[in-house]
């Protein structure tokens, strides 16, 4: 029986949330810790449905205090380390750029430290870095990010993730810590903070409220169902070769303008709305500054060498987002109702 300990950070956010269901779910011999200081984005409601699971355990905390990153590795002999507590939204970073240096960078060399002193041996041992796309900087409109890319990153949420990336990378070269990293496109999918552009503009639907489109609405993204990215995660953690960089993506690309329509056309459906009328609450507005035009991942590698294929279409996963949204007004209004910013309110109307 292959008995692990694995220590999952920001598990009460919206991706960490999904892989520690799919660990529970995939390895029953397993002891998942989650580790969460609970932030705005973090939210035990996410996990409701698993709390009581034996082989689940919270531990509130925050990876930027050294002390007590330290204590819990001194007490708990952890076998593997799935990192994704983090700062995420681009434009909090903006406003608030030395949170994003404390949580991402300090936060991951705390763990980094951490894992080098208490780990006795590195052997059967795995520090997994869960990263984004936005470390390549920006794309023209074509060519795609592969793992030989060079780092560019633009704004304050990348550059502090290509600075825990590179860390992360320089504990298995200097120390020979056994790391693994990723680097995926934008996630969507259900428990996902409704500030990131599909949760808040279904929110705002539902409110009949703008939904506010930066710029000119022709930045694209490449999108992935959250599901996915935690099976993407389980094949890295478990097959992924050491000191290796995956990237994760969808090949699936769409400009925010035409996202945000279909979403509008799917959501004038599931409300019994005439067809158009959702759209009608577009809105341009000021641009979010040093906005990066394109991001578009080359996922072959994970595709051929670990057999990831994502398994649902846009569509699909869209479609089920909208319904669990739909279907979780109570979750909405829970995490809705603490003291956070609206950043289109207060940072891009002109
Ligand atoms: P999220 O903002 O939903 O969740 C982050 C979690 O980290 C929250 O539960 C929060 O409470 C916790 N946290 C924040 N600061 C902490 C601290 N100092 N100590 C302990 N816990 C802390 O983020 P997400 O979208 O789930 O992203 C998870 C990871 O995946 C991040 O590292 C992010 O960079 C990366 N990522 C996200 C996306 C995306 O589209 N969301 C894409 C690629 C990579
Ligand atoms: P976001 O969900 O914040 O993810 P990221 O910036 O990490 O890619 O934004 C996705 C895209 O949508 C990005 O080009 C910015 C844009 N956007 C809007 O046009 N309006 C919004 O209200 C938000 C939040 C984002």
């Amino acid at each position: 029986m292959d008995v692990k300990k694995i220590l999952i950070t920001g598990g009460a956010g919206f991706i960490g949330s999904h892989v520690i269901r799919l660990f529970l779910n995939n390895y029953p011999t397993y002891q998942i810790y989650n580790l969460d200081k609970l932030t705005y984005a973090g939210n035990l409601e996410n996990l409701k449905d698993i709390e009581s699971n034996p082989n689940y355990h919270f531990v509130k905390g925050d990876i930027v205090d050294a002390t007590f990153i330290n204590s819990l590795f001194e007490k708990e002999d952890f076998d593997g380390v799935i990192h994704l507590a983090a700062e995420s939204h681009v434009d909090r970073s903006i406003t608030n750029p030395l949170e994003f240096v404390m949580t991402n960078v300090i936060g991951t060399v705390n763990l980094l430290n951490a894992a080098k002193h208490y780990w006795k041996s590195f052997e059967g041992k795995r520090f997994y870095h869960v990263s984004t796309d936005e470390v390549y900087g920006s794309l023209g409109a074509t060519g795609f990010f592969t793992e030989e890319t060079s780092y560019d990153p633009h704004s304050p949420y990348s550059s502090s993730k290509a600075s825990s990336d590179h860390f992360v990378r320089a504990y298995n070269d200097t120390y020979g810590l056994p790391v693994v990293i990723s680097n995926c496109s934008n996630n969507y999918g259900s428990h996902q903070f409704p500030e990131k552009l599909i949760p808040l503009c279904i929110n705002n639907i539902k409110n009949n409220k703008p939904l506010p489109i930066y710029g000119n609405g022709k930045y694209t993204r490449d999108w992935l169902w959250v599901y996915d990215h935690a099976r993407a995660i389980d094949l890295v953690y478990h097959k992924g070769k050491e000191g290796e960089t995956y990237n994760i993506g969808g090949f699936n690309e769409w400009q925010n303008i035409e996202l945000v329509k279909t979403l509008c056309r799917l959501m004038d459906k599931k409300l019994n709305l005439e067809p158009g009328t959702n759209e009608q609450l577009i809105t341009f507005v000021k641009d979010r500054p040093g906005h990066d035009l394109r991001y578009a991942i080359d996922a072959n590698k994970i595709k051929k060498e670990l057999g990831f294929e994502p398994s649902v279409h846009f569509e699909q996963g869209l479609e089920k987002t909208v319904d669990w949204y739909l279907a979780n007004e109570e979750w909405l209004n829970n995490v809705t109702s603490g003291n956070y910013q609206n950043y289109y309110n207060e940072q891009y109307t002109s």
